[in-house]
């Protein structure tokens, strides 16, 4: 098995750590706590698994009467020792065919080990060879089968438990009687056999023992139809001395039978089994209604000893024969004693397995709790440091983020005196081609009017008036360079204010072009305006685009299309 090892661990974490980026302080702290968090959820996980866990199947042939329930009881009793085990428990009822049933159901759930106390010998047998056969061990408890194939035997010689009846009769009788066997309605049980076989084998050594006859009765099922039989058989049988019960329970059924019929005293009943507490075979025979009780044990913690050492692969015996003893007058008043203090130990045990049971559970509870505690301990110590560290590396970049910030102002306030010394310069220089526009347009217009005067005189010649038309055109070009320098800063000081009105511009542009025919004719250019739309309304300030369309006109002379 792999064994989980907090040094290992450890060592594990702090090489994990160290591969990590060195400056990465705060993921090698968080990494840290979060491994010690889940090392300590899995320790506490990992406790409770510790052992193995086991199955066992237990089939009875029935729950139904006070011996099998002390059986019963001994097995939880050892149990709880084990939670390691769980046992699954059937009940037959005394039913062969549904003890078969049963016992291949155990197997189908795959136990891992078998008890069974067979209801009768013969059927029973090959299910449990089957068991056997599919590897899961078998312990017979108190009743056998008719084979050899199973793993271990637990429970008293029942052959010696009838011999040792059967004995006893004889000296109760001093040699002399006669004797009447009743027993349960399990005939074909082991025990059932042993004891017959063993009572009747013994008293063929005593001549004047006289066996009359065996009866059997379900005085666990049907009390007062076994009752009732009984008072009538011991009509027919009158010269009866002694009975030899197979149980106790059969023993007691008689008693009241024998008293009601005012024979009691003259009957002697022996019984097995010798159960401790109120009505079972110690204090029956204490109270003088049965003679003697052969100590029948159940073994019922012997069987859970054993299927532990089994699955624990541990030595064990194959067969182990149980202590049976005969229980009469002479030592029943010691075994009394000791019973009754075995069975107050008994309770006592099992108020302590209680109270271990409930302290277990608060134990369990206080420990989650421990772990969620220090799971969450850790988790708010990574909190508090991922806090912590992040705020001093805020600390640290919003520092840096200040320095920067000076940085930036100071380069912007720098960068904003820069501009503005140029602006002053380029408005310096843009004053002053505005003062020379404005000076410029004076003497523009005072040469515009002797010009005209002197193109409209007719003495003029040809040459000349051509001369001065090309003059009056460039002084023109001038004027309007001029005027749109002035108009560049008032669009610059936002001064500038449209003028808009609804307008053809298809025959506006047409008229400015036409004013460019002559010239263009002149500069034998071919000038056509050519459009796809006859008229179109739009909304334009007809002075600016008078002047775009103009100057485009004019751009296209200064290039040279219109110029002379
Ligand atoms: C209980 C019982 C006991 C008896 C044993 C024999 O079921 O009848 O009283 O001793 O079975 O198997």
């Amino acid at each position: 098995m792999h064994h989980f090892n907090i040094k290992a661990c450890l060592i594990e974490i702090i090489f994990s750590m160290r591969k990590m980026s060195p400056r990465n302080y705060i993921s090698r702290i968080k990494f840290f706590f979060l491994s010690i968090a889940i090392i300590l959820f899995i320790f506490s996980c990992k406790s409770e698994k510790r052992q193995k866990q086991y199955v066992i199947g237990f089939s009875q042939c029935t729950t139904g009467d006070v011996w099998r329930q002390y059986m019963g009881k001994e097995m939880e009793i050892e149990l709880a020792f084990h939670p390691e085990i769980k046992m699954i428990v059937k009940n037959a009822d005394l039913n062969p065919d549904k003890q078969i049933r049963q016992i291949k159901e155990l197997i189908d759930e795959k136990v891992d080990l078998l008890i069974a106390t067979p209801a009768e010998a013969k059927p029973i047998t090959p299910a449990i060879e089957e068991a056997y056969a599919k590897h899961i061990p078998v312990i017979l408890v108190d009743r056998n089968i008719l084979s050899d194939k199973y793993t271990a035997f637990i429970g008293a010689n029942n052959y010696k438990v009838g011999s040792d009846a059967g004995s006893y009769a004889n000296f109760l009788l001093k040699g002399q009687g006669n004797v009447l066997e009743i027993g349960g309605m399990d005939i074909g049980s082991s025990a059932d056999i042993g004891r017959h076989t063993g009572f009747k084998d013994i008293l063929q050594g005593y001549p004047g023992i006289h066996y009359v006859a065996r009866i059997s009765e379900d005085w666990d099922n049907a009390p007062k139809q076994a009752e009732e039989d009984l008072t009538n058989q011991l009509k027919n049988y009158s010269n009866i001395q002694l009975i030899f019960t197979q149980n106790d329970r059969i023993g007691y059924g008689c008693y009241e039978v024998c008293k009601k019929l005012g024979i009691a005293n003259k009957i002697f009943i022996i019984g097995v089994d010798g159960l401790p507490g109120k009505n079972g075979g110690i204090d029956l025979v204490d109270r003088s209604m049965l003679k003697a009780t052969i100590l029948y044990p159940t073994g019922g913690k012997e069987a859970i000893q054993t299927a532990i050492d089994i699955l624990e692969n541990k030595p064990f015996q194959k067969e182990n024969q149980l202590y049976s003893t005969i229980i009469d007058s002479s030592n029943v008043r010691m075994l009394n004693l000791q019973s009754q203090k075995i069975l107050s130990q008994q309770d006592d045990i099992v108020r302590q397995q209680y109270m271990l049971a409930k302290q277990i559970k608060v134990y369990n509870n206080q420990r989650t709790f421990n772990n969620i505690l220090t799971i969450a301990l850790c988790l708010v110590f990574i909190l508090g440091a991922t806090v912590f560290f992040s705020w001093i590396k805020n600390k640290k970049i919003t520092q840096k983020l200040w320095l920067q910030n000076d940085e930036i102002s100071r380069q912007s306030l720098q960068l904003s005196e820069v501009s503005a010394k140029a602006e002053e310069a380029h408005q310096s220089k843009l004053n002053f081609f505005t003062n020379i526009s404005h000076e410029f347009r004076t003497p523009l217009t005072l040469i515009f009017a002797p010009l005209g005067e002197l193109i409209s005189n007719t003495r003029i010649q040809p040459d000349t008036k051509q001369a001065l038309q090309l003059i009056q055109r460039n002084v023109m070009r001038l004027y309007r360079l001029v005027s749109q320098l002035m108009d560049f800063r008032k669009i610059e000081f936002k001064k500038m204010k449209l003028k808009v009105s609804e307008n053809d511009l298809v025959s506006f542009t047409h008229e400015i072009v036409n004013s460019f025919r002559v010239l263009a004719k002149n500069k034998n250019i071919d000038l056509e305006f050519l459009t796809s739309e006859r008229n179109l309304q739009v909304w334009f300030d007809t002075t600016m685009i008078d002047k775009v369309i103009f100057n485009v006109l004019s751009n296209a002379s200064i290039i040279g299309l219109f110029t002379s």
